[in-house]
């Protein structure tokens, strides 16, 4: 993959993320992911690469942008797989809460895992806890190995979960085992990415959310030195059917950090939406517009914090021509 890529592809959050912060608070869910989809399917149109989409808003069938195996980019240049989201938090600015982001991966043809769009069993890592977790062990035992890694006392450990009721009987299991929790509506890539940061306060994501996230989660976390473990939580028997059909046989398989991200690199992007402990929202003032971006490589191990003053008038439609 070029290295101009990593470049490239801020142009493409950012156009999504100001394009869906527009809709911020208004309560329109759809109407801020269309904003954000569209801008992002724009400026791909721009990108000198050959990528085509393994994680997007879903089967050609059902959605009309940024579906599976759509062909993105001028068609010259290397060839990659795409995984995006271009709103990852849709109630999130539909309400003008936390951690919306604009969000896209890319790694060379063939190394990313075509996740199925359901539910995904997950346990998140910043660099200090790598090959200290196990999906498999208990909730304790995981909260223990983590305060471990991270010389903290289980009491110190912040686990980040989303906000569901399927999450009871864990939320119970890290309140017995002394550990604290953040609660989340919304956004476990956010959660996943903060655990790599200090400064955002988590040591370790727990739960469950969607598949495809997960495999965006692994490509930020592959350049952080972070990992993530995820296992698929069909929720039917079509869901189980589908698995069979994308080649998972065993449904009970742990996805590690080389089934999520197999090459040996990867290049992540994310603009805020709205704020969040790690990126700012877009603001908007009369003919300007501020974008922030965390952008990385997993190659080079360079992350990059990225502050974008936007005219508006500049670039009505946030695409230039060259
Ligand atoms: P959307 O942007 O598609 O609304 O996803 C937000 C999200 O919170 C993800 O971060 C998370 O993985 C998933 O939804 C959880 O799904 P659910 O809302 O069904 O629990």
């Amino acid at each position: 993959m070029e290295r101009s890529l990593t470049m490239e592809i801020v142009r493409v959050t950012e156009a999504a993320a100001l394009s869906s912060a527009r809709w911020m608070g208004r309560g329109k869910k759809e109407e801020a992911d269309d904003a954000a989809t569209t801008a992002m399917r724009n400026v791909f149109d721009t990108i000198p690469m050959q990528g085509t989409v393994v994680i997007g808003e879903g089967e050609m069938d059902e959605a009309p942008m940024l579906y599976i195996g759509e062909e993105l980019g001028t068609g010259s240049g290397s060839s990659v797989d795409v995984a995006v989201d271009p709103l990852e938090g849709t109630n999130i600015v539909a309400q003008g809460t936390w951690n919306a982001l604009a969000v896209i991966a890319i790694a060379d043809q063939g190394t990313l895992l075509h996740a199925p769009d359901m539910y995904m069993q997950k346990i998140a890592v910043g660099p200090e806890a790598v090959g200290k977790v196990d999906i498999n062990a208990s909730t304790l035992e995981n909260l223990q190995s983590v305060a471990k890694a991270k010389n903290k006392h289980v009491e110190d450990v912040v686990a980040i979960v989303l906000d569901r009721p399927r999450h009871t009987k864990l939320i119970a299991e890290i309140r017995e085992a002394g550990a604290r929790i953040k609660l989340i509506p919304d956004g476990d890539v956010a959660a996943a990415i903060n655990t790599a940061f200090d400064d955002t306060g988590v040591d370790v994501l727990l739960g469950i959310g969607g598949a495809p996230e997960g495999v965006l989660a692994a490509a930020a976390l592959k350049c952080l030195g972070g990992e993530i473990q995820g296992k698929l939580v069909p929720s039917n028997d079509e869901e189980a059917a589908r698995c069979k059909e994308m080649g998972i046989t065993d449904i009970e398989k742990i996805f590690y950090m080389n089934d999520f991200c197999s090459g040996d690199d990867a290049i992540f992007a994310a603009s805020g939406v709205t704020d969040g402990e790690l990126l700012k929202g877009v603001q908007f003032k009369g003919s300007k517009a501020t974008t922030q971006t965390v952008v990385m490589r997993a190659k080079s191990g360079t992350v990059r914090f990225i502050d974008g003053e936007h005219s508006l008038i500049k670039k009505p439609n946030l695409v230039m021509e060259s």
